[in-house]
């Protein structure tokens, strides 16, 4: 009679335990789907369609970031450059790579638009100036951009599936990890550093 209690008291400890170790094991793997599972399942990945070499431009090329990327005179900025730009050089191959040859093939000979993913494009109701930070704030490409104008390769672009943007702008800093500034352009990015430039937030300088 005892030992029957005894054993009795014995498994409803182990159950009260197994009920703990369940829940441990439940959470754990939870975070461990969270930490590491979850956040790439967040974003789908594009290639761009050409691969494009930034450093070959630079050093070969001999160029400046303003021959590709320039003010126009009413000071807005000219954004990506067009393939008519390109195939001022490009008419004819000028080197012997696969990755000219395909490029001319493709897009230079039919006058086909190369369609670039911008990875910091910010969302419709965020303002941002190139004129304001470059000339007048007197940041390099690199404090926001780090080195994208001396890469050799492209990254494929990333969209979050639920807000849509650019992975650049809805952060990554899920994991945990930190995220450096020119990882990112998020609201955090901008008001971080206008804060240590001793400006106001306004929400209405940046939401237009
Ligand atoms: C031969 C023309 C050319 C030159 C010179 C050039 N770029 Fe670019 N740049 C491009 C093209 C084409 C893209 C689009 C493909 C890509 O993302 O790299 C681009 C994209 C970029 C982007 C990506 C913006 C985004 O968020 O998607 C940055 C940043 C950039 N360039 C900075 C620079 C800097 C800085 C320099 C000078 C060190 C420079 N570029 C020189 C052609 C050029
Ligand atoms: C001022 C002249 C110039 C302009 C403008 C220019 N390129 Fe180039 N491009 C070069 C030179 C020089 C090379 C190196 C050729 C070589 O040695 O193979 C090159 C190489 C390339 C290659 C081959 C890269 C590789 O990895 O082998 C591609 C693709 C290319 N350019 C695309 C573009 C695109 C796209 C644009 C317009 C956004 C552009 N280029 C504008 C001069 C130019
Ligand atoms: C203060 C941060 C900052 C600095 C400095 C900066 N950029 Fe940007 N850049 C951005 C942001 C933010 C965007 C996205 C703009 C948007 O979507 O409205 C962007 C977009 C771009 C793009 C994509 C084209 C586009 O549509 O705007 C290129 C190319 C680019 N920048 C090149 C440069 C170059 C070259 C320099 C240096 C002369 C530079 N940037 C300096 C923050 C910066
Ligand atoms: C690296 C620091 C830095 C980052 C990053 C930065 N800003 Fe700024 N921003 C400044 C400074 C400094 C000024 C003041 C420039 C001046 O007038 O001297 C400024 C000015 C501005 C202005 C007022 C000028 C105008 O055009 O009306 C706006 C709007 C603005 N920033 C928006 C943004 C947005 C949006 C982002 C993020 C996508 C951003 N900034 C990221 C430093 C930064
Ligand atoms: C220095 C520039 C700046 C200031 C100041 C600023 N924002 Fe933003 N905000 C941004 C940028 C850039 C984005 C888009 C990138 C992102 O989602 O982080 C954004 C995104 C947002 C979003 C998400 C919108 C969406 O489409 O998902 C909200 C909400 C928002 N801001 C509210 C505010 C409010 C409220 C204030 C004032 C307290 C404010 N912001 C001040 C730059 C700014």
């Amino acid at each position: 009679m005892s030992n029957q209690t005894r054993g009795g008291t014995r498994r409803s400890l182990l159950s009260r335990h197994m009920g703990t170790l369940m829940f441990l094991a439940g959470l754990i793997g939870m975070l461990i789907f969270g930490w590491v599972f979850f956040p790439p399942m967040l974003y789908t990945s594009t290639e761009q369609p050409l691969q494009f070499n930034h450093k070959i431009h630079m050093d070969e090329g001999g160029m400046e970031c303003a021959d590709c990327h320039p003010f126009r005179a009413d000071g807005t900025f000219a954004s990506l450059p067009t393939l008519q730009q390109c195939a001022e050089c490009h008419e004819e191959p000028i080197g012997d790579s696969e990755a000219e040859k395909a490029f001319i093939d493709e897009y230079v000979t039919p006058g086909k638009e190369v369609n670039w993913y911008v990875y910091s494009r910010q969302p419709m109701n965020a303002y941002f100036s190139h004129i304001a930070h470059v000339k007048t704030g007197g940041f390099s490409c690199e404090e926001c951009h780090g080195d994208h104008g001396n890469s050799e390769s492209i990254p494929p672009y990333q969209t979050n599936i639920i807000s849509g943007y650019s992975r650049a702008v809805g952060g990554q800093a899920m994991a945990g990890r930190e995220v450096l500034p020119t990882e990112v352009m998020r609201m955090d990015t901008c008001s971080d550093c206008h804060i240590k430039h001793g400006r106001r937030t306004p929400c209405l300088e940046c939401h237009k």
